[in-house]
């Protein structure tokens, strides 16, 4: 099985990033798809990195750059945040890593950062991602009607939550799924 890791964004990566959120197979399940300048990427680098409401990680394949994942709207006060991840290219996509990467966010929110809730917002098209949160526990909480345009049209999008005693009853056999997969998780 191949090693996947997560290390945080360094500034470094900020080409890399601009490349990858550019691509239209990422783009394409992103809330906005135009395509981004540097300047307007430079701009975005330099906030993101700066927020301490966020969190960005470069997720690794075995030593190779592959996809990003992020917290968002952290928020102490009411011990929850929300997060999003991409593989850039479909390539690596269907062999697991998503799952992994799945795992080890939950698993910081809960235990490293102490949360209680963990949400995402997923285009309601975007079926196979929101079936992956639940596969882990999500649980669906909304459906925004109307809530982005693209292309001058609206979509929908499903809004799924996650508290840390759900996770508590599915963890392990989330564990086991990925040990199935030939991952060594504790
Ligand atoms: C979402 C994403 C990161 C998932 O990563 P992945 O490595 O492809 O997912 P995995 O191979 O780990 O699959 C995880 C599970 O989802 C299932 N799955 C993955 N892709 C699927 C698809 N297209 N259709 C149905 N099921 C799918 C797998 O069968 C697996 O189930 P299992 O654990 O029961 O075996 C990746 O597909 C991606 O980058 N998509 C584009 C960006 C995106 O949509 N991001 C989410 C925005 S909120």
């Amino acid at each position: 099985m191949s090693a996947v890791a997560l290390r945080p964004v360094v500034a470094a990566d900020s080409a890399r990033l601009l490349e990858w959120r550019n691509l239209p197979e990422v783009a394409r399940w992103m809330y906005t798809d135009h395509v981004i300048s540097p300047a307007e990427h430079d701009r975005w680098f330099a906030s993101a990195l700066a927020d301490p409401a966020r969190k960005y990680w470069i997720i690794e394949l075995d030593g190779e750059p592959v996809g990003l994942a992020n917290l968002a709207d952290i928020s102490p006060a009411n011990r929850k945040c929300s997060w999003a991840y991409y593989l850039a290219s479909p390539a690596v996509r269907g062999k697991g890593v998503g799952a992994f990467v799945e795992f080890w966010v939950i698993e910081h929110v809960f235990g490293e950062m102490g949360l209680d809730k963990l949400c995402c917002e997923v285009l309601v098209e975007n079926e196979a991602v929101w079936k992956i949160h639940q596969s882990f526990g999500f649980q669906r909480e909304a459906l925004y009607r109307h809530h982005v345009w693209k292309a001058g049209h609206p979509l929908d999008v499903v809004g799924l939550g996650l508290l840390a005693e759900d996770w508590a009853k599915v963890r392990e056999e989330s564990a086991e799924r990925l040990r199935a997969k030939g991952y060594a998780v504790s």
